[in-house]
């Protein structure tokens, strides 16, 4: 069975971008691949953060992609498996400086941080985050990497260290990590539909998947339709992420009659939200309860997640050994 691995920063909440983009294919996936998923805390240390805040995101995490369906046994704490950082030091050995320099996401983060401060600490960890992603990748020997395209670089980047590796070390030993991209396009702010839904927009900008019905309800229903900047014949963006939200939601039928009003130009805008706010809420009414569960027993939940990551470091010390071999370095007794 052919290896799938990805990885989530554990950004405190899961809106429904991240569910249609990334969690819900993970899901599908599990059916056809050995797959195993990450909550990549680490990674998380590379900008600015809260000792606590960072602990209680990363079980917020582990506890969301369980209610959403990922199987206990494929998700690990990255923290937990320290051979993810011990590899990144020999791949970072096999970067250039150059070529993590043209990364865009290290420039984009930077400027981030430099817009509210123009002296703010930019750490080398930020600098080193795609070469600690490629481990995350090779140190399973991943096929496969579900990914957004944003993580295109990445990818290509974790490709050229594997290649740099074999040729080094005189072996074909990282196989070329592929991506895996979800059919969904990028949901669209409900406030801003000129925008992404994230999180780093505010509150208004992105429906959480574990959000109160009402607010959910609320936030669909005043979601911005047509601004009027749109051509004539063409549909607005806003109107677009709506019936992008019906389908992504496996709701066809009610995309396929609301398309067919939208076409003869008999839709009404509030029978689309309408029917989008109940699609919504009846999708995420079972990962609420299936979340109230999970949290009645946080810590034998908490106990299963440190098991399987146990279980999945095993393959991860696997590969160190091997490649202490390939590198010279010296193995234990
Ligand atoms: P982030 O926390 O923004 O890095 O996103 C985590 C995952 O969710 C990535 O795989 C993204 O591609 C996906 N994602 C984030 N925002 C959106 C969005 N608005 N639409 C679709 N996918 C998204
Ligand atoms: N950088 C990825 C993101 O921002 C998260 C990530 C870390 C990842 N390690 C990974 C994704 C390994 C795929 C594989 O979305």
């Amino acid at each position: 069975m052919k290896n799938v691995l990805s990885g989530i920063q554990p950004t405190g909440d899961i809106h429904l971008g991240n569910y249609f983009g990334a969690v819900q294919n993970w899901v599908r996936l599990q059916e056809e691949y050995k797959c195993r998923f990450a909550v990549v805390d680490y990674h998380s240390m590379t900008m600015p953060y809260k000792a606590d805040s960072l602990r209680e995101n990363t079980w917020k995490m582990v506890f969301y992609l369980l209610a959403c369906g990922i199987k206990p046994e494929n998700l690990f704490v990255q923290s937990l498996i320290p051979e993810h950082v011990e590899l990144s030091w020999v791949l970072a050995c096999l970067a250039s400086y150059g070529e993590l320099n043209r990364m865009t996401q290290f420039k984009d983060k930077t400027d981030q941080l430099r817009e509210s401060d123009k002296d703010a600490f930019v750490s080398s960890g930020l600098f080193l985050y795609p070469v600690l992603q490629a481990a995350d990748i090779l140190i399973y020997h991943a096929d496969y990497v579900p990914v957004g395209k944003d993580q295109d670089q990445h990818l290509e980047l974790s490709r050229n260290i594997a290649q740099r590796f074999n040729h080094q070390f005189g072996k074909e030993y990282f196989i070329h990590p592929e991506p895996l991209y979800t059919e969904t396009p990028k949901i669209l702010s409900p406030a801003d539909p000129n925008k992404k839904m994230s999180k780093s927009l505010g509150e208004k900008h992105y429906i959480n998947l574990f959000g109160e019905e009402d607010r959910v309800r609320k936030q669909i229903k005043s979601a911005v339709t047509d601004t009027g900047e749109t051509p004539s014949g063409e549909m607005s963006p806003g109107v677009k992420n709506l019936f992008e939200l019906l389908r992504a939601s496996g709701n066809q039928v009610g995309y396929d009659a609301l398309m067919t009003d939208y076409q003869s130009g008999a839709l009404k805008y509030s029978a689309l939200k309408e029917e989008v706010a109940e699609t919504i809420v009846t999708l995420i009414r079972p990962f609420r309860e299936r979340l109230a569960e999970l949290s009645a027993d946080k810590r034998s939940v908490k106990a299963q997640i440190q098991d399987s990551s146990a279980e999945i470091r095993k393959r991860a010390q696997q590969t160190m050994r091997e490649v202490r071999e390939l590198t010279g370095l010296l193995s234990m007794k």
